[in-house]
């Protein structure tokens, strides 16, 4: 691979599948940047909790919004997937996620939409997802781990919220790419996970 050429590896998949994990260690595996478009959502929900109009504030939107441990609540992941929904919203933050897929050097892109919306032309496109149980479990280990107070039902009905959300919407809805290659983590270990995703980043490469 050219290093000054675009290498994308697109990641979609329902909330906590595992995309951020196989995300991070393929970016660092290969040495690609990462971008957690979740982020953007998330800091734009958080914005409207605090009582900003959602289309201003993600036109505003700046790196330094997305770098706070307060985007990692229930509350704001609710609200991001809400304001997820409107098309202004996703058309102000399409450019910015565009440019980031194909910059000089590669870039690895979790989300909902990027194989199918942010770039299709992905060298490598995946879909990760586990039943809805599993992933339930997982954020509510991750969430009482940061010291947030919640139960495993909360979890579980947040979970399935977002994921009618995220699928259901009309403009750029959750689902897996034509051509997209799928891994399902239910049963598989996070270390097995990511070495099944390096796989498919070694065959494109080749
Ligand atoms: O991935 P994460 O759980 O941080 O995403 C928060 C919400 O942002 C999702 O539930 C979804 O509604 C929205 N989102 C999206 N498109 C993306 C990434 C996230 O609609 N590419």
């Amino acid at each position: 691979m050219n290093s000054t050429q675009p290498f994308t590896v697109a990641i979609d998949g329902p909330a906590a599948a595992g995309k951020g994990t196989i995300g991070r260690a393929v970016a660092a595996r290969f040495g690609l940047a990462h971008l957690d478009t979740g982020l953007l959502y998330r800091a734009v929900g958080a914005q409207v909790l605090r009582g900003a109009d959602p289309v201003e504030a993600a036109r505003a939107l700046a790196a330094g919004d997305l770098e706070s441990d307060a985007l990692r609540t229930a509350a704001v992941a609710q609200a991001a997937s809400k304001v997820a929904v409107i098309p202004e919203v996703r058309a102000a933050l399409l450019d910015f996620q565009r440019a980031f897929a194909r910059r000089a050097g590669g870039a690895v892109l979790d989300g909902r939409d990027i194989c199918t919306v942010i770039c299709p032309q992905a060298e490598v496109k995946m879909f990760v997802t586990a039943t809805p149980e599993v992933r339930a479990q997982r954020r509510f280990e991750e969430l009482i781990a940061r010291g947030q107070d919640t139960t495993y039902a909360a979890v579980l009905e947040d979970v399935q919220a977002r994921d009618r959300r995220d699928s259901e919407r009309s403009t750029a809805p959750l689902k897996p790419a034509p051509g997209a290659d799928v891994l399902d983590t239910s049963q598989l270990g996070i270390d097995a996970a990511v070495a099944a995703a390096i796989a498919l980043v070694d065959e494109a490469r080749a």
